[in-house]
């Protein structure tokens, strides 16, 4: 077995109430790309933050260059050259590039032979060479928080090669890339498969370790249920395997029955924090038992129409109409309450309060209503007593149950209770972005049918997906947004992706 550069013998890890890695056994080569596919909560991101050192086994041992690992901690896994992608990015916000890559190895010199100092320059020269030698350009003076999440991304990566990692693991790099950014991350892992370097990519989606992918680990409800050579296996027999059922891919959707407007959006234009247009213009409606979806690449301002119509970004021109009603002006609550719920696309900072149980997170929008709330009394039994039976309809999983402090669950179920508690909402109105970003194949099936089966109770749904496959399964009508415009709107029917694709990079008719 000396030919593994890692290689984890009978490792388990338990949490209150659940093993999230049950006596996993396996060997990952130097030079190689290796997957691991799991359903969300089957402990993927438990194993490699083992590796990285984050966690200790409670039982098994782990060998890194066939030397067992006695010490675990990140400061270790990276004296021996191991570095991790998190699926949370873990970056200072207010710190520039530089300064997150270099932050706890920065390189020192003395001011005239005495006071020590940190050496920005040389440490700005090497982020330089590294982001030229691998293709990840930056500029090391830029601060985080005017990043996007993509080059986010970009510096997490050149803070693990500053740190000369030889070991990678990214935890679902991809799922919050727009299509283009995943071809280019993945040729840039393929570029240091080249280099040498040995690769563990965590991912939802299976053209990508298809595509990349030497060798698969499948995990499933903490157990090691499968190591299969990507290039023999079909990505029917990965889904089957790691499900443990045949998955379908098609959607049971009911004819279409259209009631009256919900939504009206009229001549709506939103401005960004700089003062730049970013949503010009744009004017839909969705009908009772309609979803309309709006296609794009990110950034052309779909996300900002969500924010609008849900209260979370100022109006500059145009109105907003719910039910009859105009809500341009009115508060978050004053929506929620009038019939709208959302859905929104980062989960961590908008959707879920992190340190509050599942339970509280499930009851956010309804605590004082009744039954919950009697004469300003909570009624913490009905709280919980509503979160089991969310958690089961939507099959959230966790240690505890409606205890659970949220911190603590995987991306996926994070994303699942927010779903959960949105539809629960029973609002007239639901506005879903990104709805199955970060979601196991099974997981988003299990959306998918609850998304048509709002629709078929004829609630109005705006759909805002960068997936485009996604949009075509779904949608009823179609709107294209480009550049901050609608191009082109029609009923689904009448589009082929091929035609949705064109719209998206602005081709006009
Ligand atoms: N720090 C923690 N404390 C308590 N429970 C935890 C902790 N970290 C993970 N868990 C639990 O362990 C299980 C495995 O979680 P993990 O994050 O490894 O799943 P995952 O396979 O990465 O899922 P996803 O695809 O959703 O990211 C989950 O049930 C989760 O709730
Ligand atoms: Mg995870």
């Amino acid at each position: 077995m000396d030919d593994y550069i890692v290689e984890m013998r009978h490792v388990t890890k338990r949490f209150p109430g659940i093993v999230a890695n049950d006596d996993i056994s396996l060997g990952i080569k130097k030079g190689e790309i290796f997957a691991l596919l799991g359903e969300n909560g089957a402990g993927k991101s438990t194993l490699m933050s083992i590796l990285f050192g984050m966690y200790e086994p409670d039982e098994g041992e782990v060998y890194i260059r066939g030397k067992k690992v006695e010490t675990f901690s990140p400061n270790h896994a990276t004296e021996l050259n191991i570095g991790m992608v998190h699926q949370h990015f873990k970056l200072v916000s207010n710190y520039t590039i530089t300064e997150n890559i270099i932050l706890g190895m920065e390189p020192r010199r003395r001011i005239a032979g005495i006071f020590p100092a940190v050496d920005v320059k040389s440490a700005d020269k090497k982020v330089a060479e590294l982001s030229k030698k691998f293709g990840l350009e930056v500029d090391p003076t830029q601060k985080i928080e005017d990043l996007n999440v993509s080059m986010q991304q970009r510096v997490e990566i050149l803070k693990m090669l500053y740190r000369e990692a030889e070991i990678l693991i990214f935890d679902e790099p991809t799922a919050v890339l727009t299509p283009q950014e995943i071809e280019f991350l993945l040729e840039i892992i393929r570029e240091m498969r080249r280099k040498g370097k040995t690769i563990i990519l965590i991912t939802h989606k299976l053209e990508e370790i298809k595509k990349v992918a030497d060798r698969c680990a499948i995990l499933c409800r903490g157990r090691l249920v499968g190591m299969c050579d990507v290039a023999t296996t079909s990505t029917k027999e990965m889904a089957a395997r790691m499900v443990g059922r045949e998955v379908s891919f098609e959607l049971g959707k009911e004819p279409a029955k259209f009631g009256a407007p919900v939504l009206n959006v009229d001549h709506l234009s939103v401005k960004n924090d700089d003062g730049f247009t970013v949503v010009s213009d744009v004017s839909f409606s969705v009908r009772a038992g309609e979803i309309f979806a709006i296609a794009g690449v990110a950034g052309n301002g779909q996300v900002e129409i969500a924010d609008a119509v849900a209260g979370l970004a100022p109006v500059s021109s145009g109105t907003v109409t719910l039910a009859g009603k105009d809500i341009t002006r009115s508060s978050v609550r004053a929506r929620a309450e009038q019939g709208l719920a959302y859905i929104p696309e980062d989960r961590q900072a908008r959707g879920l309060i992190l340190d509050f149980t599942l339970s509280e997170n499930l009851m956010l929008k309804r605590y004082y209503q009744e039954p919950y709330c009697v004469k300003n009394v909570l009624h913490r039994d009905e709280f919980d007593k509503k979160s089991r039976e969310l958690i089961e309809r939507f099959d959230i999983r966790s240690g505890q149950g409606e205890q659970t402090v949220v911190r603590s669950m995987s991306g996926g179920n994070q994303q699942k209770a927010i779903v959960a508690r949105e539809i629960e909402l029973d609002a007239p109105c639901i506005i879903f972005v990104q709805p199955t970003r970060g979601l196991d194949i099974g997981a988003i099936e299990h959306i998918h049918e609850q998304i048509l089966a709002e629709r078929s109770r004829g609630k109005a749904i705006l759909l805002i997906s960068l997936e485009l496959d996604e949009i075509m399964n779904l949608a009823d009508t179609i709107g294209v947004i480009y550049n901050g415009q609608l191009l082109k709107t029609a009923p689904a029917d009448t589009l082929t992706t091929n035609e949705v694709g064109q719209f998206m990079m602005g081709v006009k008719e």
